[in-house]
């Protein structure tokens, strides 16, 4: 029997709303609760974003990356905005990721696994409930799906509208990108569909382009020797991602289907559990336990091993193949002590994961003209070191997980281009973390396969 055809043991005493018994941090606190539950009740029989099938599928696709057969990406917004759902925008960050994964597929030499963190990414958690300015207090800003980041009473209530809202948004970047993939967009031999339009005279771009061109050549022969036009060069599987934050909203998209037995979490493909919310009695550990999505935990460097343990005990009590990621993030500064440990602790349960590292969201620091960046070497170190820490210790690094956009922004410090604190000034738009631009998640593709290539 292969792993995809095992029973999966339904999870005992679990309900969609099961999650209500336990304490569910950083979520929104409306002040109208018929107008949430109204809100609610509309998305209850709204169609889903996803469907079973294609969850499936990427659970197949994880466990293949599991046994060291597909390189996953997985990048994005650190939130979208309502504002930015536009088509080039949207387009563009899908032609970043596309031309990233050209590069993994050619320098890993092996297939990519692609996971957008769109189509549903907006839910934030904060550290705080409330911001304070000028004496001034309101409630913090939780993401487009909850409230808007303008700092006044009316933008920051959180409003249930909203949420019909983010729901409508999602479904239109899905079916746009859904649009595009499957009408050859994504097609191997057209890679400069995916060219962005500003860019220009560009060191990294021209390096794809040379990739591009030995690949289209490599296409090309492979062609004419078998007389075939394979046409799975045509398109590629693009799966969607969020941080399933708002469990009210989630609730809603748990779904059962003709069938398949169990539930579903049909408002995206793969959700993942954000750090700040994955406490073993928590209500997202609760929620996710039931459903057959493969799930996300990210890892930081508080977690324990004990903690890691039962996550892996709860949330995949079966072993299943596919079904758990592992998102860790530690900072280039912690990943040599933390690390080490939590790979040694998840072996001895036997327990088949994806381990994949997200080098973000460790790295966040301010900067002394009061801007939110990254600076691109401790990036890069926290993610050379993460490959090096998985060989030594005989574990294997599956993917990683990056903020990204395809607009030409400087939230970042550094990259091919040295981006200094005065060039934040320039174009910084994020309303949450700063986020790689194009040429420096370009660059970081590069350098994931020399890593990759040193360590074979
Ligand atoms: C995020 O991925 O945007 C995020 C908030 O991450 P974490 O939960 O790892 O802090
Ligand atoms: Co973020």
């Amino acid at each position: 029997m292969t792993e995809r055809l095992k029973t999966i043991t339904p999870a005992k005493g679990w309900r969609p709303d099961s999650w209500k018994q336990k304490t569910a941090g950083q979520q929104a606190r409306y002040d109208d609760q018929d107008e949430l539950e109204q809100a609610l009740g509309k998305l209850r029989v709204l169609p889903p974003l996803v469907t079973s099938w294609e969850i499936l599928g990427l659970k197949q696709q994880i466990a293949e990356a599991q046994a060291g057969k597909r390189f996953l990406l997985q990048g994005g917004d650190c939130a979208e905005v309502f504002d930015e759902c536009e088509s080039s925008i949207v387009a563009n960050r899908l032609k970043v990721l596309l031309q990233m994964s050209l590069i993994l597929l050619h320098g890993l030499e092996k297939p990519g696994l692609r996971i957008g963190r769109f189509a549903g990414q907006y839910a934030k958690p904060r550290s705080d409930d409330f911001e304070t300015r000028d004496g001034v207090t309101l409630p913090s800003y939780r993401g487009d799906l909850v409230n808007g980041p303008d700092f006044t009473e009316s933008a920051r209530r959180p409003d249930p509208q909203r949420l019909l809202r983010a729901h409508a948004r999602s479904a239109m970047s899905m079916n746009f990108v859904r649009g595009l993939v499957d009408g050859g967009f994504a097609d191997l031999h057209h890679p400069e569909f995916w060219d962005l339009g500003w860019v220009t005279h560009s060191p990294l771009a021209a390096e794809f382009h040379r990739i591009a061109d030995s690949i289209g050549q490599s296409v090309k022969f492979m062609e004419t020797v078998t007389g075939q036009q394979p046409g799975s060069l045509r398109r590629v599987d693009f799966f969607t991602s969020h941080e399933a934050l708002h469990l009210p909203y989630e609730e809603t998209m748990i779904r059962q289907v003709p069938r398949q037995y169990g539930w579903f979490n049909l408002s995206t493909h793969f959700p993942w559990i954000g750090m700040r919310t994955a406490e073993l009695e928590g209500a997202h550990v609760e929620m996710f336990r039931g459903v057959r999505n493969p799930v996300g935990v990210k890892v930081g460097p508080g977690m324990s091993s004990e903690w890691l343990k039962g996550l892996i005990r709860t949330l995949n009590p079966d072993n299943e193949a596919g079904r758990l990621v592992l998102i860790h993030r530690m900072s280039a500064g912690k990943v040599g002590d933390h690390l080490p440990g939590l790979i040694e602790a998840v072996r001895s349960t036997g327990s088949p994961v994806l381990w994949i590292c997200d080098p973000m969201h460790g790295n966040t620091e301010k900067t002394a003209n009061g801007y939110k960046t990254r600076r691109f070497d401790n990036i890069r170190s926290e993610l050379e070191q993460a490959f090096e820490i998985h060989a030594a210790c005989g574990s294997r690094l599956g993917g990683v997980h990056l903020e990204l956009t395809g607009e030409n922004v400087t939230e970042c410090i550094g990259g091919a281009r040295e981006l200094n604190e005065e060039d934040l000034t320039r174009c910084y738009k994020t309303t949450v973390d700063p986020r790689l631009n194009y040429e420096q998640a370009l660059e970081m593709a590069m350098l994931v396969v020399r890593k990759h290539r040193s360590l074979a």
